[in-house]
């Protein structure tokens, strides 16, 4: 194996990480130990600790040959980085390995897999190893173009999510397309996880969402089975499906004897701006916790090329399927890091307010509205955060036609790339509910106790943190805020 261009990427790591202060990077989202990072890869739970890779390239804040950057945590909001696990190399990825998943052998070794690119060509590899250093396997490529059948892409195969059936047996999810560029999740199988076997097409786009699909992720939850991808060219769909890359979620049926997958319903993950390619582990207790890339291919020159590092990890949500959607809410752990909480309830007002102890760029705050006068319907409510003389990050509701905006154009940004989004929200009577974390440098607003949620990154000096509330018409409102 060649390990020289891991040890160099391990090198620079070990000194340019140092170079970056703890106040410049997110507090409790993960990102990279220096440069770029996209996917999750590799979100596991081995030897008592969380473990999450990413897809990394150390030596620039923008995409190159893709290594898998590591790091480890035990409650995943406080984050160890540990060294580079993957650099490309050998003859079947020279070019990059692209994105994958972990998983815990009987034998306690941990195997990932991943994509390997050589020459535009993508196969599915394995390394294996024991929390710290990996080892490709001598015989990868273990799902290569010969295990693809008639009419799939060989240059668009990537991804794979690996997972053990009841019965033991190893099965895995790849993204792949038809020769007309159509998105579709191929299945494979393995007794021991080291010889794979191509099983069925598990679902087809039928040019349904976007072309290519990307970073497949299937799992059971609440009885029923859930099918992640991310969506490559998108065309909008009233307020559910945005233009450009996204991410899907359908819900449905799946025979472990027969391998179907019945589709019954879909939506978009995040209804905001930045997410992208999200992974899911199956907690110790029994929680179905999601991570995903808090950036998106349309928005990632978001930053100055100047930065050390580009990219971050959103919060790992708690999933689960409530009147056939799927909700998330906040990782129930990041409760334990409130603190300093501050309480307004029923403030009723018209046009601009501060609020005592009402401000912070690391913070969880709960807001409930409702109309302030029962006659008349207010017409809007905005709120702006991450707030100086010059610059603002901004939500507002228009409970008339219950629209949720979040709008960061006034952030700092230099670039003419998407800095809005709307969503439609359920709400009656002017009500909404909604809880904010803030956590420096992103935004991510979980609406009805995790109906939807919107998530957008924002660059903003750190020292614009005012929070200001408005109304167009009379709102009352409660705020809970807590510093995290
Ligand atoms: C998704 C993706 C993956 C690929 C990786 C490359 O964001 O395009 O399909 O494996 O990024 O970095």
């Amino acid at each position: 194996m060649n390990v020289q261009i891991l040890c160099e990427a391990r090198n620079y790591e070990d000194t340019v990480g140092e170079k970056i202060k703890k106040e410049e990077r997110p507090d409790f989202h993960l990102s990279p130990r220096t440069g770029w990072m996209n996917d999750p890869n590799g979100f596991s739970f081995f030897d008592g600790r969380y473990h999450l890779f990413y897809q990394y390239y150390p030596y620039e804040p923008k995409w190159g040959p893709m290594h898998w950057g590591h790091a480890v945590s035990s409650d995943l909001l406080h984050w160890e980085y540990l060294p580079a696990a993957l650099a490309p190399g050998e003859v079947y990825d020279e070019d990059g390995c692209f994105s994958g998943s972990a998983i815990a052998l009987p034998d306690g070794r941990q195997l990932l897999m991943y994509t390997g690119v050589a020459k535009e060509m993508q196969t599915q590899c394995l390394a294996v190893g024991n929390g710290l250093d990996y080892v490709k396997y001598e015989k990868n490529p273990v799902i290569d173009q010969k295990k693809l059948p008639e009419g799939c892409s060989k240059t668009d195969f990537r991804d794979p999510k690996i997972w053990r059936k009841s019965n033991g047996e190893y099965c895995c999810v790849v993204g792949n397309c038809t020769s007309d560029g159509d998105g579709h999740i191929l299945l494979y199988a393995s007794k021991d996880g080291f010889q794979w076997e191509f099983k069925r097409v598990l679902a087809s786009n039928q040019n349904r969402f976007g072309k290519m699909w990307e970073c497949p992720d299937f799992f059971c939850l609440n009885g029923k089975w859930v099918l992640l991808v991310s969506p490559q060219d998108m065309l909008p769909k009233d307020f559910e499906y945005h233009n450009g890359n996204g991410t899907l979620c359908l819900i449905g049926d799946y025979d472990e004897n027969t391998d179907v997958f019945t589709e019954q319903a879909d939506q978009t993950v995040d209804y905001g701006i930045d997410f992208y390619a999200p992974q899911t582990i199956l907690t110790p207790d029994g929680r179905r916790v999601m991570i995903g890339w808090m950036q998106n291919w349309d928005t990632c020159n978001l930053r100055s090329p100047e930065e050390l590092w580009m990219g971050q990890m959103s919060l790992p949500r708690e999933l689960s399927i409530r009147n056939g959607r799927l909700y998330q809410q906040p990782i129930r752990e990041l409760e334990k890091m409130r603190k300093n909480p501050v309480t307004h309830k029923n403030v009723v007002f018209s046009g601009c307010i501060h609020l005592d102890g009402i401000s912070g760029r690391k913070i969880d705050m709960e807001l409930t509205l409702r109309p302030g006068n029962v006659q008349e319907m207010y017409h809007k409510f905005t709120l702006w955060f991450a707030q100086n003389e010059q610059y603002h990050t901004s939500l507002s509701f228009r409970p008339k036609e219950s629209i949720l905006k979040i709008d960061r154009k006034f952030s700092g940004s230099r670039r003419a790339i998407i800095h809005q989004r709307r969503s439609r929200v359920r709400s009656t009577n002017g009500e909404l509910k909604m809880r904010m974390i803030l956590d420096r440098f992103s935004a991510e607003i979980f609406v009805n106790d995790g109906e939807q949620v919107m998530t957008a990154t924002m660059y903003t000096e750190q020292e614009a943190e005012e929070i200001t509330f408005f109304a167009d018409g009379m709102v009352s409102m409660d705020i809970l805020k807590y510093e995290l």
